[in-house]
């Protein structure tokens, strides 16, 4: 795979200007995180289960809702820990959760609402609880980062499973998506 997560994770870091202060909120807050954790992760999945497409692939296997419920709050606790201070084995892993939505068919019209749900949530709780704004703009951000990951293996797995199918050069490819987008 051509992309590199920790490279990906620092550009990431510096477009969604996340910062040492960003970092210094959200573990501040790890705590809180916790507490909150099992509540974001209701209304994740009671969001996911009221979309016929999303509800059928979360019910597609036995004991699946109940793994991904822990999966979501492991998830949403490593967000205020950054796990190595969001250095490598928070990019790795960011890396692999991506991953594994492409290989489950889960494309972009599905992660961003989702993801859109889990910030307004946490937006909403942080109203009702009269938090300090830095911390919604912190998760924010940490948040858009996490989508990229998911994004950005959406598209490395399509384009590489293309180039080693076709035997193309990325040149080509780039030049035949343009052409593409052109035509639509
Ligand atoms: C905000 C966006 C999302 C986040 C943060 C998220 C988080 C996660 C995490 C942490 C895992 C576990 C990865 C692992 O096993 O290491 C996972 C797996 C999975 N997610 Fe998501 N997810 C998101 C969106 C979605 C959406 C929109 C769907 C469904 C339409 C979905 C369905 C699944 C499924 C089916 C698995 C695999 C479960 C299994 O059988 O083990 N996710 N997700």
């Amino acid at each position: 795979m051509s992309l590199n997560p920790s490279e990906f994770m620092k550009t990431m870091e510096n477009r969604m200007l996340f910062g040492d202060e960003d970092k210094a909120t959200l573990k501040a807050y790890a705590e809180w995180g916790t507490t909150v954790a099992s509540e974001m992760a209701d209304h994740f999945y009671s969001y996911l289960q009221r979309d016929p497409e999303m509800n059928a692939i979360i019910n597609e296997k036995e004991g699946r809702i109940e793994r991904l419920r822990a999966t979501f709050i492991e998830w949403f606790h490593e967000m205020f820990t950054g796990i190595d201070n969001w250095g490598d084995t928070y990019a790795q892993n960011r890396w692999k959760i991506g991953l594994i939505h492409v290989r489950i068919g889960i494309g972009p019209q599905h992660v961003v609402p989702a993801m859109a749900t889990v910030v307004r949530e946490v937006t909403k709780k942080l109203q009702a609880e009269g938090k300090g704004e830095e911390l919604r703009i912190a998760l924010g951000k940490i948040c858009m980062i996490d989508l990229s990951f998911i994004e950005q293996a959406y598209v490395e797995v399509s384009s590489d499973a293309v180039l080693r199918e076709t035997g193309w050069t990325a040149g080509l490819f780039r030049r035949l998506i343009a052409t593409g987008a052109g035509t639509m």
